[in-house]
């Protein structure tokens, strides 16, 4: 199986079912004309063999029609093996398997309607329930299944609010399959006394089970392969629900730390009915969404305002001789969803003590945290508000200083001093990767070699960057604890929402690593680890430099797990723009606990919008059924246009995805692993990379190098919105950057795989009527974005007066005084980027000191901050700057600086705030 496979089993296998619909076609031809069908019969054969086994994980077709099938492959009857091929592939095509009953049926003919993919509102005809599949894991002998299935379907009723389909398997192996492979299943019913190995051959999924999932069947102990087995689907999928029927005493069993992962115990099987409701009860508690739900029914509900917000129940708008366009367009719920109130049922989000507290309990649950709270104005705001809650004026942030402006913003209001830290540069894209854990770690031992650790409050990262490197959470924090137990960490994972509902991404995650890091220093294991490392390394010492390249291991019985993680859902989720939320695992929260709220004051809207609240909610009731699925085929996804791209002969001359390789210095990738897919790595490969390499790049953020087509990255955006419609986000000197979502379809793959075909096609043409001279002006076009491109400058250090100790190894410096003294005219001048007197004062002095950010696009990180000293790189760079946005500076006017008299006069103050 390659990595294909493995992201998606399910469009894989109905990739399979089409491929045998038009081997079954050949052959109903070829028969129908007289001529020999055996080749078809053949090819038709292997594929039955080889789609049976992955079959018996999924409810549909289920094993009537399968049974029906393989009858009609013995028979060699070309026509009804063709017609029910074709509707078994149709009804998985489009999903109506989940509410057509004649799809199930061999007998019947079925419509295959595409699923509910019109919006809601110009679908006719009859809504359907939801539909699931749950997963049974049994021991009892296979011709007793169809019985208990139908046990089981009898029990279903009218008003049950979803519909789903049993899927039985017989062995611990298949269990864990199933739960990998079936992105349908909601719930998994185990009944003790299974199997551990599984009758299908499964070479590469032994190996996966051994390796990736630490499952040795000879260290299970005896009697507990049910919980084992429970323990590890939770791990994998952590929201389902997981059921046990076992005839041990489950009194006992009940209470103790192995069922912690299962929802219900039940003794033996004469439970079904409790088994049934509890499995839609199971469902439910994630479909259900308090706020929106009110939302809805207050929405139904005569009420009169008299309050601000005319817009709120339409009147304003639906009665006015000017405005009924915006009703038009917007339809009657928006305006009647909308209200300044907070009573009638609406929550409150700045006190919140009903369906919003509960809406945030579910995402806490949802985003594995201890805490969430929904932001309304985008991470940008969420950031600023950690960011003011964990530290006060003097405190130390250690802070990428390639991070999104609202941390920098943030730091300017907070009074924190920042210790900016470098991420590595990617100067041949004109971009930064992420901070070196080595680094980090300097800055943490410079700081304590100086005497001012216990001022370092915060370390304040990007995970994953706008380009998709992830950092290893896991490791970072560990190492960090090992230097001072008690840091906050503050992980600003705008665009890495999704990642929590994929296995994979998981790990990489920051909720991921403090979930991880809590366990594993509550192990006693973990004790002796520490006990042998401390013996080894003795005391941390700062000086000592061989620390930067050693594990360095917190003990156990100081460390305090106190993370922060921040994401955009409206970036990787469906909810509206500026929906956001703040994700906290702090066991020392009593501490933060007020000054978080103040700063949620400080920053949160005292008119949050309804519509956002209730959208950041339905995001995480879809994450958390169908998470699983979507980013799993969005990942898919972007490994597929990844392979197209770089393998496509026209293409791949002109275009190119930057690999894991080029995106990721070696020496942060441990595993050597290139690329993802054969032939450079197959799946087990790339998850190990992800294991332990320092750095790894999130597959479906896509480096699209266009400088190579003689393309900068924003005449490239530009042309793809332009001429195609195509649009993206990011770009950098010769670069664009293409992001696969959860939205994103097989046909948005193939639109931007036509387009760059098309493209190529076209400079091919133009090279080769244009003659020498056009290959010749082409040439030079790629060599100035590809080659002669700027050195990235690193920051260089804030100005003495805003230091306390000018010459120290840290390098933090006190920020919000130099942007306040901004404000005031008198204290500024400004000189012009190309003038003389910029040459001159960097060589002769007097220094030059940002008085603002000045923040290009792209890149989008501050090449000046506030109170910066201004270096002769960051001068180069900018005058070889081609781009048109850069916030914080007009060419009219000229660099913002501090005056030098104004300077001189703060000697000596540098602790003012
Ligand atoms: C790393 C990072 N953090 C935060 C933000 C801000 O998020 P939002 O747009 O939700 O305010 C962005 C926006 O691009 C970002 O790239």
């Amino acid at each position: 199986m390659d990595l294909k496979d493995f992201f998606s089993a399910a469009e894989a296998r109905s990739d399979r079912w089409c491929e045998m619909n038009s081997v079954g076609r050949s052959w109903e031809a070829a028969v129908a004309q007289g001529q020999p069908g055996d080749k078809y019969h053949q090819q038709a054969a292997q594929l039955l063999g080889d789609i049976t086994p992955i079959e018996s994980y999924w409810a549909y077709p289920g094993p009537r029609l399968m049974a029906t099938v393989r009858e009609t492959m013995d028979e060699a009857n070309a026509g009804v093996f063709a017609r029910l091929v074709q509707k078994i592939a149709n009804a998985l095509l489009t999903g109506s398997y989940r509410h057509d009953t004649s799809a199930w049926d061999p007998l019947q003919e079925s419509e295959a309607r595409p699923l509910d993919v019109l919006p809601p509102d110009v679908q006719t005809g009859e809504t359907h329930k939801p539909y699931f599949e749950v997963l049974v894991v049994t021991p009892n002998d296979p011709a007793t299944w169809e019985r208990a299935r139908n046990d089981l379907k009898r029990l279903r009723r009218p008003e049950d609010i979803f519909h789903y389909e049993i899927v039985q398997v017989g062995s611990f192996e298949d269990g864990v399959i199933g739960t990998i492979f079936n992105h349908n299943v909601q719930a998994v019913v185990i009944y003790d006394g299974f199997q551990f190995r599984s009758h299908h051959e499964l070479p590469m999924m032994r190996d996966f089970l051994a390796r990736n999932l630490n499952v040795d069947p000879a260290a299970i102990e005896t009697g507990t392969l049910a919980t084992t087995l429970a323990r590890l689907v939770k791990n994998y999928r952590p929201e389902l629900d997981i059921y046990l029927l076992t005839d041990q005493a489950v009194e006992k069993l009940a209470g103790s730390e192995q069922v912690a992962p299962i929802r219900r115990v039940f003794y033996n099987v004469e439970e079904i009915m409790e088994i049934h409701l509890s499995v839609l009860d199971g469902v439910n508690e994630r479909y259900d969404t308090p706020f929106f739900s009110n939302l809805k029914r207050y929405a139904q509900r005569p009420i009169g305002t008299f309050h601000a917000l005319p817009v709120a129940r339409g009147k304003s708008i639906f009665r006015s001789n000017w405005i009924r366009d915006m009703g038009q367009f917007y339809g009657m719920n928006l305006f009647l969803a909308e209200s300044s109130a907070t009573t009638g049922g609406l929550d409150s989000l700045l006190e919140p003590t009903g369906n919003i507290k509960k809406a945030h309990e579910q995402a806490a649950r949802a985003f594995g945290a201890k805490r969430a709270y929904f932001g309304i104005n985008g991470t940008s705001t969420s950031n600023k508000i950690v960011v003011q809650a964990v530290c006060k004026p003097g405190d130390i942030v250690v802070v990428d200083r390639n991070c999104h402006k609202s941390h920098h913003y943030g730091l300017v209001l907070s009074g924190a001093q920042p210790y900016y830290v470098e991420a590595y540069p990617l100067t041949e894209y004109s971009m930064y990767g992420g901070v070196p854990l080595r680094t980090i770690k300097k800055a943490l031992l410079d700081c304590k070699g100086e005497g001012k650790l216990d001022r370092v409050k915060v370390i304040d990262l990007t995970n994953c960057t706008f380009d998709g490197h992830m950092y290893n959470p896991k490791r970072v924090m560990e190492e960090c604890l090992a230097i001072k137990p008690d840091l906050i960490f503050l992980w600003d994972e705008a665009w890495f929402g999704f990642a929590r509902f994929n296995p994979l991404h998981r790990r990489r995650t920051a909720m991921g690593a403090a979930a991880a890091l809590t366990s594993r220093y509550r192990d006693p294991a973990y004790r002796d680890e520490y006990k042998a490392f401390a013996a080894k390394t003795g005391k941390l010492d700062a000086k000592n430099s061989k620390l930067l390249d050693m594990h360095l291991l917190p003990d156990p019985d100081k460390v305090r797990i106190r993370v922060y993680q921040t994401n955009s859902i409206h970036k990787s989720m469906s909810a509206l723009r500026q929906g956001s939320i703040i994700l906290v695992w702090d066991e020392d929260f009593h501490q933060v606990e007020g000054p978080f709220e103040e700063a949620f004051f400080t920053h949160t809207s005292t008119s949050p919008n309804q519509q956002i609240i209730a959208s950041i909610e339905l995001a995480r009731r879809q994450m958390e059924l169908e998470g699983y699925e979507l980013t799993m085929k969005a990942t898919e996804l972007a490994l597929k246009i990844r392979r197209e791209v770089n393998n496509h002969p026209l293409i791949s001359k002109y275009f190119h995805i930057a690999t894991p390789a080029e995106m990721i210095p070696a020496e942060f990738r441990a595993s050597g692993i290139k690329d993802y897919g054969p032939p450079q790595s197959n799946w087990k490969e790339a998850i190990e990379a992800w294991n332990q390499d320092e750095f790894a790049l999130d597959p479906t953020r896509l480096t699209l190098i266009c400088g190579s087509a003689g393309f900068d990255g924003t005449q490239f955006k530009n042309l793809l919105a332009d001429r195609f419609d195509i649009q993206i986000n990011k770009t950098s000197r010769n670069s664009i950057l293409i992001q696969t979502n959860i939205n994103n379809t097989r046909s948005d793959g193939a639109l931007l795989i036509k387009v760059l075909a098309e493209l190529a096609r076209e400079i091919e043409q133009r090279l080769a009527q244009g003659g020498r001279e056009e290959q010749e002006a082409f040439a030079a076009q790629v060599k100035s974005l590809m080659t002669d491109v700027p050195d990235l400058p690193n920051f260089s250090r804030f100005h003495d007066v805003f230091r306390e100790k000018a010459r120290s190894a840290s390098n933090e410096g006190n920020m919000r005084p130099a942007f306040f003294m901004a404000y005031d005219d008198e204290n500024c001048e400004f000189i012009k980027l190309a003038s003389k007197e910029i040459d001159e004062r960097l060589k002769k002095g007097p220094e030059l000191v940002s008085a603002n950010f000045v923040i290009p696009y792209p890149p989008g990180f501050p090449i000046m901050v506030p109170g910066q000293v201004i270096t002769a790189d960051t001068i180069t760079f900018m005058r070889k700057l081609d781009v048109k946005e850069i916030h914080g500076y007009h060419a009219a006017h000229g660099l913002k600086l501090l005056k030098p008299a104004v300077l001189a006069k703060r000697k000596g103050k540098n602790h003012d705030v």
